[in-house]
């Protein structure tokens, strides 16, 4: 259908000449000699504002909100020098009932959520979307700049990379007492053995990085935590970039050289958008992101960010101790309260770190990294990975993993090993920071959640 996209009759400002238009009616007002209409085709935040001349003859259904239109006619300069169609022509594509659920007032999100289908249709979600659009093209934009090679990891696989066993198992038979036991059930089963949907595309992402040097994975990733917090999916896009001949320094600045790199896209790109979220769901938005990408981020050792999270002073629901993992409590006092910026915090216990990372030294921690912002806590995990063989299969024997499970990984320790590192960026939860939006819900367009798929 050939047509004009609203945003470039915004940009171009072509007045005088005619243009067809398409889109949803967002508002119409009537009054003595002329109609108003505002279309939105989903281009711009922007809606355009149609004038119907009363004395044309032009479908009734064309005033009713939701209802979708092809409107032909002048662009004409109204208020402030905005672009304006005079109709000469208006034909329904779609007509929309009165019972159409979004209607003129601002509706919560909550209620939003209960229509995924249709809430795209808002300010917000045109928004979100774009804005979670443009990260995407960013994030490829910095990689390929840089000589990294995108590659796509399976999401079905045997192994478990973060070993949380937070896997979505993957069957086409369900379990019945005819087999003797759980291996008799798997051997039976599409694979002939177990098989999950993939919490992390890394360990293929190291296999296709001791090859190519760099790449990044960008894809979903699930997690069948029984997590119901306003961060948690169990179907989030993870993006991960694995580097060889890199050590926890260098992936610690490729996160904040990437992060710096989008979001400054980001402000660039999409003033509007910006704007609307500024005002509407984070006051001091803006600055607070450009503050970001004018500073250098803050590092501390777990270590010290215990014994700062110990001397606060603050009452924490969870107590802290050496040890322990920190929870979001603690990330955002550390992040919003003590350093109030970015802050990456490294060295955590081997205990409570994945089986693959680099043991340092002292015996106690590995070169884990994460990254915390301030408002969504825990943005980046990462770490440099262990290199040596034998350390890395003790590490594995220590957590009574199944060696056979991940042989082809332990090769790579074998075949010409190298230090090496990376990271996973929760797409969403970078998509939350950057508008403010406080619910992971609400930055996805079908948020899949403990309980909850629709
Ligand atoms: O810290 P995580 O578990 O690290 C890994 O998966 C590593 N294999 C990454 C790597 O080194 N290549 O997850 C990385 C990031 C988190 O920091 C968080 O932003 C996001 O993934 N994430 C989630 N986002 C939404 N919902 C969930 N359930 C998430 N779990 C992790």
């Amino acid at each position: 259908m050939k047509h004009t996209d609203i945003k470039e009759v915004f940009d171009k400002k072509a007045f005088g000449t005619s243009a067809t238009v398409c889109g949803w009616v967002r508002t119409s007002r009537d009054s003595k000699n002329v109609a108003f209409l505002e279309l939105n085709d989903g281009t711009s935040l922007k809606h355009l504002q149609i004038v119907l001349d009363k004395e044309k003859e032009f479908p009734e259904e064309a005033m009713k909100l939701g209802t979708s239109l092809k409107v032909t006619g002048e662009i004409v300069e109204g208020r402030e020098g905005v672009p304006e169609i005079n109709a000469a022509e208006i034909a329904v594509l779609g007509t929309c009932p009165a019972d159409y659920p979004l209607q003129k007032k601002r509706h919560t999100l909550e209620f939003l959520r209960t229509m995924p289908h249709l809430r795209t249709r808002t300010n917000t979600f045109n928004a979100v979307l774009r804005v979670r659009s443009v990260l995407a093209e960013a994030i490829h934009e910095y990689f390929q700049a840089r000589n990294y090679v995108y590659v796509n990891t399976p999401l079905i696989t045997g192994s478990d990379c973060e070993g949380a066993g937070e896997m979505f198992q993957v069957t086409t038979i369900g379990y019945s007492n005819e087999y003797k036991n759980e291996e008799e059930y798997y051997a039976n089963d599409f694979f002939g053995r177990r098989a999950g949907l993939s919490v992390s595309g890394q360990l293929e992402g190291e296999m296709a990085a001791m090859a190519m040097g760099k790449i990044y994975t960008f894809g979903p990733s699930f997690r069948a935590e029984n997590s119901n917090t306003p961060k948690h999916l169990a179907e989030f896009w993870h993006m991960e970039p694995e580097i060889a001949f890199a050590e926890l320094p260098d992936v610690i600045e490729v996160a904040e050289d990437l992060l710096k790199h989008v979001i400054g896209t980001v402000l660039e790109k999409c003033p509007a958008e910006m704007d609307f979220f500024d005002a509407h769901f984070e006051k001091g938005l803006k600055d607070r992101l450009k503050d970001l990408i004018s500073h250098e981020f803050a590092t501390v050792t777990y270590t010290e960010a215990i014994r700062l999270l110990k001397e606060s002073g603050e009452d924490f629901v969870y107590p802290v101790e050496w040890g322990v993992d920190l929870q979001t409590e603690h990330e955002r006092y550390i992040s919003e309260k003590v350093f109030k910026r970015a802050v990456f915090v490294t060295d955590y216990p081997k205990e409570i770190k994945s089986f693959y990372m680099k043991q340092n030294p002292d015996g106690k921690t590995v070169a884990a990294v994460d990254l915390l912002v301030p408002g969504v806590g825990e943005i980046i995990g990462g770490s440099e990975r262990e290199a040596d063989y034998d350390k890395l299969i003790a590490a594995m024997k220590e957590r009574g993993m199944n060696l056979d499970l991940y042989s082809d990984y332990l090769d790579l320790r074998k075949f010409g090993s190298v230090p090496h590192g990376g990271f996973g960026l929760g797409f969403e939860r970078l998509v939350m920071y950057v508008t403010g939006v406080s619910n992971i819900r609400d930055v996805i367009l079908f948020p899949r959640t403990v309980g909850s798929i629709r």
